[in-house]
């Protein structure tokens, strides 16, 4: 029969076969044995690979397992479909001048059986293993420590509430259960530390909850891991883990600093009180201005903002415009739209006056 005659292929008898994988002695064995190959060096590149910084909590383990059983079950399948693909496009191509249509093909039932059920299976065992696990971690332990975290633009603070203490550090007690509970005052942010692995959204409207163990002293970081606005990579702020004796004084500490300790005594060279009684300091720090904004007296070095050590027009008027209305004069070489519009809203005016002093008298 002739090559080039469109109709041989309809009408012939059986089907010929195709030239061009005849004489591939089986091509299917050549390509499974090339993909688990292929795999298992796969396999053993990620396995190798540091993913994660070092673990410091009690669910961090757990967690890296998880990652682990991913990859080996994802790298293999990633692996196998692309060594035949390759292997398909470089054994089987056209000849050059090779015009013809290749073999008409219906399906193939079995073949398509089997690459649904066997995903299926895996995907099954897969959440099924990831629901346990998640189960297991999210378990309540005795003892445990409740901190509220809140997210705002763009900074975290952290409220204890059997302590009764609220800082703009985290600091946690080795060995000992905590709960976070997750707040925002604005946008969606996202709580992670990345040394105990876990992250939760913080969402407008709604708490939501991690619990875990710290279990390694060190000093870590809070990272926000959803893109929030302008300041987003500068949301960050400090974790220690430290030992619970030490944690009982940094309690005690911050009690003191706040003017509620049992024995009453002022914080030593802290800032004079703003007016009415309220702290401009303790303003500043609670509501994240030095996440944006540098400010020497509060150590503060965001240049998200203005620096505030040098107010363009350092009168008490324009202060506080910028504080509840800061769109209305935007410093040159600074965007608008920037600093959250609301602190008039959240502010007291007690704080915004005690803030607006406190700044005022960083210009001297
Ligand atoms: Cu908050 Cu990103």
């Amino acid at each position: 029969m002739s090559e080039r005659d469109p109709a041989a292929g309809t009408t012939a008898g059986p089907p010929e076969e195709d030239p061009r994988i005849r004489g591939e002695r089986h091509p299917i064995a050549r390509m499974i044995a090339l993909g688990i190959l292929a795999s298992l060096v796969g396999i053993a590149i990620v396995l190798a690979i540091d993913w994660f910084p070092t673990p410091a909590a009690g669910s961090a383990d757990t967690i890296d397992t998880v990652y682990d059983v991913l990859l080996i079950c994802s790298v293999p399948i990633f692996v196998l479909v692309m060594t035949v693909a390759i292997y398909s496009v470089v054994r089987f191509r056209a000849k050059p001048g090779d015009m013809r249509d290749g073999a008409p093909i219906h399906g193939n039932t079995r073949l398509e059986v089997v690459w649904v059920t066997i995903p299926f299976l895996m995907v099954t065992a897969l959440a099924i293993y990831g629901w346990i696990v998640l189960d297991d971690l999210e378990a309540k332990q005795p003892n445990t420590l409740v901190v509220n975290v809140t997210g705002q633009q763009f900074t975290w603070s952290f409220d204890y509430p059997s302590e009764k203490v609220k800082s703009n550090q985290l600091v946690l007690p080795k060995d000992r259960p905590v709960e976070f509970r997750i707040h925002t005052k604005d946008v969606l942010h996202s709580f992670w530390v990345p040394e105990f692995r876990l992250k939760s959204d913080a969402v407008p409207g709604l708490t939501t909850k991690i619990r875990l163990t710290p279990n390694r002293i060190g000093r870590y970081q809070v990272v926000c891991a959803e893109l929030c606005g302008i300041g987003h990579s500068t949301m960050r702020q400090n974790v220690r883990v430290v030992p619970t004796s030490e944690f009982s004084s940094w309690v005690d500490n911050q009690k003191q600093a706040a003017g509620g300790a049992p024995g009453g005594e002022q914080a030593g060279g802290g800032e004079e009180a703003g007016g009415g009684g309220t702290d401009g300091a303790a303003v500043f720090a609670a509501n994240g201005c030095g996440s944006c904004h540098t400010l020497k007296p509060a150590n503060a070095t965001g240049t998200v903002g203005p620096d505030l050590d040098k107010i363009d027009n350092p009168t008490s008027a324009f202060i506080k415009q910028s504080i509840t209305d800061p769109d209305k004069v935007v410093t040159k070489g600074f965007q608008p739209n920037i600093m959250p519009q609301d602190f008039g809203d959240k502010l007291s005016s007690d704080e915004l006056d005690a803030l607006v002093e406190y700044l005022l008298k960083a210009q001297k």
